[in-house]
């Protein structure tokens, strides 16, 4: 069932990620192979057996957890398994992806930081003096390319890649292997889990395309105009994720849809105009300047999308964001306010003085806390609450996940470690309960359960009370267990 539709996705998407590169490389090779066998050309032989074998060695790797997911699928294992998989691949992500945007940043600051006019070497664009790690380091900056290219060139490639390659595997581990809970919220709109996803990959890669597209327009020389309409499009396509998936699922599609064009950046437009200067540089052939130029434009955009990017990356972990009624609207000024910060920074770099950028990049980011805090619940808490009413509620509504032996299929340990097996374990989490239940509406998880209002007011009134667990009558407390579990 879901399964062979989210293999062969999984399938097809790896065999796009990982072998569009080779194939190229393979059929570049075997051309120059064919047309004269010099050494050179062997070595390129030997580079394309590289890649294959890389290629296939990814493959592999990724074949493993496949064949377990089969092997554990319907046990009692299944849950564990799946948030092994989710930490080791997160694990994975975040490292490669520091790795990545590091480099970015380093490098833009470079750039930015250049000495460009003392004692300069014709060919040299600039130089940069730094000191790191106990030692001092001399980088210098070619105008066009050396005259001779070093045999060990440092590219940063595959950085992004395996951020990009880790990332996709993410959104499949934790949202579209449980669409129905993670993806879809019937409340914003009730379609099938594999309709959702299809929206969702599909979404990924009409975004590239059209960002794509409109940076082969002169808009791409005109970069005020491009933030404009690339913003514009931008929150369109956080709108659309808000009227189809989960809070959640938007902002991480959202995030995912950004790092999507960043990575294309790098894999369709900056990596082969770097194949060409290396060409040029080598063969002596024509080199088109705007080659460099247009990828180190694709390069400064990615400047500005890394901290929008890492925003949604880290804002799961935080519910007043997405818990908005309209969480787009928190997801466009964050990213407004953040790629202005990023902008202050790069003028920074450069040393050129700017009054505005930064307080206004402030200022609509402290409009974003301003317009998501909570409204006062209102409404009067006249007679004092039952415990056992709210415990009641606690045990229909939460503890199929929040439970020492949860039954939900989803969640075979309780999330966060939080669990309201005893009256105890209820009243010590109050002020997280007022915040998740209450104030944001976060919990439980898409309103999987079908909490109504009149709970969650009874709730508040209970914690408003001061969460007294010797209120009225008190309900013999019994953890729910599912009969499984038990058995084993
Ligand atoms: C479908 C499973 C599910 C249900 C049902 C559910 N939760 Fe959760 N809950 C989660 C998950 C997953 C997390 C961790 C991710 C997050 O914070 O959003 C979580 C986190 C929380 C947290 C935050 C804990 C922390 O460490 O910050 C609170 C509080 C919470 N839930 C309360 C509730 C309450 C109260 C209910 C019932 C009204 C409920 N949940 C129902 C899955 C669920």
């Amino acid at each position: 069932m879901s399964l062979i539709f989210v293999i062969v996705l999984v399938v097809v998407l790896l065999l796009i990620a990982s072998l569009s590169g080779s194939i190229g490389d393979l059929y570049h090779s075997l051309r120059k192979q064919h047309e004269d066998g010099s050494a050179e050309k062997e070595e390129k032989a030997l580079d394309w057996a590289k890649t294959l074998s890389n290629t296939a060695r990814a493959f592999i790797i990724l074949l493993i957890p496949l064949a377990f997911y089969f092997v554990l699928k319907d046990t009692i294992y299944m849950g564990h398994y799946q948030e092994w998989l989710n930490m080791i691949v997160r694990w994975f992500h975040i490292t490669i992806g520091i790795a990545w945007i590091g480099a970015s940043f380093y490098f833009v600051f470079l750039e930015n930081s250049l000495n460009r006019t003392k004692g300069l070497r014709d060919e040299l664009a600039g130089n940069l003096w730094a000191v790191h790690g106990g030692g001092f380091y001399y980088v210098e900056k070619y105008k066009i390319a050396p005259k001779v290219i070093p045999r060990e060139l440092h590219w940063f490639k595959y950085e992004a890649y395996f951020t990009w390659i880790s990332g996709i595997t993410l959104l499949f581990i934790v949202y579209y292997f449980q669409a129905e809970s993670m993806l879809v919220d019937k409340t914003v709109l009730d379609i099938h889990p594999y309709l959702a996803i299809t929206i969702g990959l599909v979404s990924l890669f009409a975004g590239w395309v059209i960002y794509d597209l409109m940076s082969r327009t002169p808009l791409l020389k005109k970069p005020m105009w491009f933030g404009i309409v690339g913003f514009i499009i931008l929150m369109c396509f956080a709108y659309f994720y808000t009227c189809v998936f989960s809070a959640r699922a938007a902002y991480i599609h959202f995030g995912a849809l950004i790092g999507t064009m960043m990575v294309g950046n790098v894999f369709f437009v900056i990596i082969p105009a770097q194949k060409a200067m290396v060409k040029a540089a080598t063969e002596g052939g024509h080199l088109d300047p705007w080659l460099g130029k247009h990828a180190g434009l694709r390069s400064y955009h990615n400047n500005y999308f890394t901290l929008p990017v890492l925003f949604v990356m880290i804002s799961n972990h935080f519910p007043s964001t997405f818990g908005y009624e309209q969480p787009w609207f928190i997801l466009g000024l964050i990213t407004l306010g953040s790629a202005g910060v990023k902008h202050y920074l790069n003028l920074n770099e450069k040393g050129e003085k700017s009054v505005w950028v930064m307080p206004i990049s402030v200022a609509i980011l402290c409009g974003a806390a301003f317009i998501s805090a909570p409204e006062n619940p209102t409404g009067s808490c006249e007679d004092e609450v039952a415990f056992s009413a709210v415990y009641n509620i606690i045990n229909t509504r939460c503890t199929q996940c929040h439970s020492s032996s949860p039954t939900d299929l989803t969640y075979t340990s309780p999330p966060n470690g939080v669990k309201y097996d005893t009256a105890e374990e209820i009243k010590v989490m109050s002020e997280k309960i007022m915040q998740r239940v209450v104030i944001t509406k976060t919990m439980p998880q898409n309103n999987i359960t079908g909490m109504l209002p009149e709970e969650r007011e009874l709730i508040r009134c209970w914690i408003e009370q001061g969460s007294n667990i010797d209120a009225g009558v008190v309900a013999p407390v019994t953890p729910v267990t599912s009969s499984f579990k038990h058995e084993h």
